[in-house]
């Protein structure tokens, strides 16, 4: 299992390299290699590629009839492409363009015959993200992201022996950086033991925000990631405090019976928040005890939907008494389930609160508020997981949290190599699920405070059991 996760490690890294070294700093030198990676895999295209040529033009194209300007406007300069497999072929294109001396509109056969201004000023360089997918066998370009943003005034137009007059395009980019890394520590109250750990936070930082830049490069839904909360930990650090790699140990799983299919088809969109059987978004703090969070928040639906009565259940008497899990350490939503029936049901959050650390169990069968009777397993179909939960109510489900430690709001659809379906290390709760601008999703309410994404949720592309977002989903069922 970790092999798979050090090469996605690995080969985050490669792309790291790449697409953020030609990013940010616009270096272009050997951009005959292509990047080695798994079949489906973005791969690195050399300028000259012709496929890419044509996409160009139909992006420039593009960009022409979207603007206002006065002049046509033409690629001057392809920073980095790359183009990945999918139903055809998907181009990533970081590029500058800059004004022509052809006045709009004209509407050229060949827009090529335009000479650039000359006049740097007259120029307006600008830097381009765009990904265009191509469907060959349809002769159908589609635009599925465009941004740009005015270039950096390049280093040789301001320099005067060698000498900066304002600061160059690195000066200004760190001190961008150390500008978003102190607003970062103000927004969040970060305060570090000593200089030298600050400056590691800081390269962790900044590691991190080229990742985000990476996720949202290669976002395939309407996401945005950037700084979060967990922006100067590292990988390492957030997966042993926040995830649970237990998760991903299929041995260790407790078999629990099938569910019942639900007796309808999904309807269109459904939000149990709206019906009142979901409860306020919780905090685990500095503990692996998501587990804990997605089994009492499915506890809590079916028991107002059995009961009539949203209650607020205990994760610490699940962290402190069920020995079958591994408190902060990770847990199993099949064993809790086995765990809470054993100890006779849960108690309120009142009652018995959250600490975040293991204590001594301080379980009282007179404060059982409520019960379960048994635990089923749902379908791993997802228009059957839908159904399920129109039907039945909110549903423990457990995913690969990768993209999540990145993601601010909209819709996350990371490529496959972000988000391996087989390394499942994060239990979540299912809410509900819909259309957003036309993309599909699954409304996910997680553990990270309300301060994290959306109001606390995440919004996961659905129909592709992206994740592994189908692997386990249950229940509790209430008699
Ligand atoms: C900020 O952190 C300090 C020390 O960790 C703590 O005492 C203080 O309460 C925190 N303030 C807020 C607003 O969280
Ligand atoms: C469900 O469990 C509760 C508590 O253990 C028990 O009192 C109740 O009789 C059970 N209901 C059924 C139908 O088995």
């Amino acid at each position: 299992m970790n092999n798979i996760r050090q090469w996605n490690s690995v080969f985050l890294f490669i792309t790291l390299q790449i697409f953020v070294a030609n990013l940010v700093q616009g270096q272009n030198e050997d951009s005959d290699r292509h990047l080695f990676g798994a079949p489906g895999s973005p791969l690195r295209l050399p300028g000259s590629d012709p496929g890419l040529q044509n996409v160009v033009k139909f992006a420039e194209g593009r960009y022409n009839m979207g603007s206002n300007g006065l002049y046509l406007r033409r690629v001057s300069k392809i920073i980095s492409a790359s183009k990945q497999v999918v139903k055809g072929v998907r181009y990533s294109i970081v590029a500058e363009l800059g004004n022509t001396l052809c006045k709009k509109p004209a509407v050229l056969a060949d827009p090529a015959i335009c000479e650039f201004h000359t006049d740097p000023n007259k120029l307006k360089t600008e830097v381009c993200v765009f990904e265009i997918w191509d469907i060959p066998w349809q002769s159908k370009f589609t635009v599925l992201k465009q941004k740009c943003q005015p270039a950096v005034a390049s280093k040789e137009t301001n320099k005067v022996e060698g000498q900066p007059l304002v600061p160059t395009k690195t000066d200004k980019e760190s001190m961008e950086l150390l500008s978003e890394f102190k607003e970062f520590v103000f927004k969040y109250n970060r305060t570090y033991s000593s200089q030298e750990e600050a400056d590691k936070r800081l390269r962790i930082f900044q590691q991190n925000l080229r990742t985000a830049q990476t996720l949202q490069a290669l976002d395939q839904g309407s996401a945005e990631y950037g700084i979060t909360k967990f922006s100067d930990l590292t990988e390492e650090e957030f997966r042993s405090i926040y995830l649970n790699p237990l998760l991903s140990q299929r041995n260790l799983h407790r078999p629990l019976k099938p569910a019942a299919t639900a007796h309808s088809p999904a309807p269109p969109r459904w939000d149990w928040r709206e019906h009142g059987a979901v409860g306020p978004v919780k905090n685990q703090g500095m503990c692996g005890s998501c587990w804990a969070f997605s089994v009492t928040g499915n506890i809590e639906g079916q028991w107002f939907l059995k009961r009539g009565e949203l209650l607020s259940l205990s994760e610490q008497e699940l962290v402190d008494c069920d020995r079958l899990d591994q408190a902060c350490g990770g847990g199993l939503p099949s064993n809790a389930y086995e765990a809470i029936r054993n100890l006779g049901g849960l108690e309120t959050e009142t009652d018995y609160s959250y600490t975040g650390h293991k204590q001594n169990c301080d379980f009282s069968t007179r404060k059982v508020a409520a019960y379960i009777n048994s635990s089923v397993e749902l379908s791993k179909d997802e228009n059957e997981i839908a159904a399920w939960l129109a039907e039945n109510g909110p549903v423990s489900v457990a995913l690969n949290a990768f993209a999540m430690q990145f993601y601010r709001r909209g819709v996350s659809h990371p490529l496959k190599i972000f988000c391996n379906p087989w390394m499942i290390d994060h239990a979540v709760l299912l809410v509900g699920y819909g259309h957003r601008d036309g993309i599909p999703f699954w409304a996910i309410k997680n553990s990270w405070g309300e301060d994290y994404g959306e109001e606390g949720y995440y919004y996961l592309y659905r129909g592709s059991r992206l994740c592994g977002i189908n692997r386990m989903c249950s229940s509790a069922v209430v008699s």
